[in-house]
């Protein structure tokens, strides 16, 4: 309990009010974050063979979704943000641009004076990368951005880099590949950038077409263009710790997408450490085959 009052002591004086990318963040930042998780995590209900205890950490607190609809679309997002704060004893509600006053005209700023005054934080989704930025820079409550168009997901990559540490114990060290759409796909932006602080250099496995833009790229960044018929080849090669795979973001690009497909697939898996983590932000359509959800490797779903 000290312990973990401690924790909350240095988070509660940290000096940023929002989470906007994961620039912002500092390695000790990190740290603390995911030391924090760890304790919270009996309290998340997610071990359903023991009695969840509730945590009233944010007991009386209103957080305000707000998702772009229909252009936005999200399972995981949309559903554990308002988990976890029902979770530690607050509440939520959804904002609909759709039926708001938006329609009428009202504008962004204005919009986020009036959602701020009701709410203690906002959660942000959004196609326009700096929708997020505008909201934060007129809101009065913290804003976390969960998912700025093709930018960034930087509450994936505080997520993705506290399954490392739980599966291996650490970051530092680790080799990382992250496979599939570098381009349009926001969770390896910003976990390539996240991995950088604990001098992880990842390496890009891509088609050509779909690469690492410049602004995401780390001074150790190595990137292989392939066809993703030869993944298994690739990785072989490289022997990676983490396999971080991503959907091919169709939504995001027009023209044919289907000719960027890949599988990591039984056969793939068998040309890999035993040790590794097959990593995914989800939603996966065909880039991993079924056939390997219940080797001990696949983490995606942990
Ligand atoms: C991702 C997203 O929306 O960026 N999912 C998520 O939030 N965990 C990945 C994706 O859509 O491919």
């Amino acid at each position: 309990l000290i312990n973990l009052s401690l924790l909350l002591l240095k988070i509660l004086m940290w000096n940023r009010k929002h989470l906007l990318d994961i620039d912002a963040f500092s390695r000790d930042d990190i740290e603390n974050l995911i030391g924090l998780a760890g304790r919270l995590e009996p309290f998340s209900g997610i071990d359903k063979s023991k009695k969840f205890k509730p945590l009233g950490l944010c007991r009386g607190q209103i957080m305000t979704l707000w998702f772009e609809p229909g252009k936005e679309n999200s399972t995981r997002t949309f559903g554990s943000f308002p988990a976890a704060m029902m979770r530690l004893g607050g509440s939520c509600k959804v904002f609909d641009e759709t039926t708001s006053s938006m329609m009428k005209g009202e504008s962004l700023e204005d919009t986020t004076r009036i959602l701020s005054g009701h709410s203690d934080v906002i959660v942000d989704r959004h196609r326009d990368a700096g929708h997020v930025y505008t909201v934060a820079s007129v809101s009065s409550v913290p804003v976390i951005n969960a998912g700025n168009g093709s930018a960034q997901h930087p509450t994936q990559t505080l997520l993705d880099l506290y399954t490392m540490v739980k599966k291996f114990g650490r970051i530092e060290g680790l080799k990382v590949a992250v496979v599939g759409d570098l381009k349009f796909g926001r969770t390896v932006h910003s976990l390539v950038k996240g991995l950088e602080k604990f001098g992880v250099h990842a390496t890009g496995i891509c088609p050509q077409g779909l690469e690492m833009p410049g602004e995401f790229r780390t001074s150790g960044y190595e990137e292989r263009i392939i066809d993703m018929n030869d993944t298994g080849q690739a990785l072989s090669e490289l022997k990676p710790d983490v396999v971080y795979a991503t959907r091919i973001q169709a939504e995001r690009f027009s023209g044919n997408s289907e000719k960027y497909n890949y599988v990591i697939n039984k056969k793939v898996l068998s040309m890999l450490p035993k040790n590794a983590a097959i990593m995914h932000p989800l939603p996966r359509i065909s880039e991993l085959s079924r056939e390997i959800d219940s080797d001990e490797r696949s983490v995606y779903f942990h």
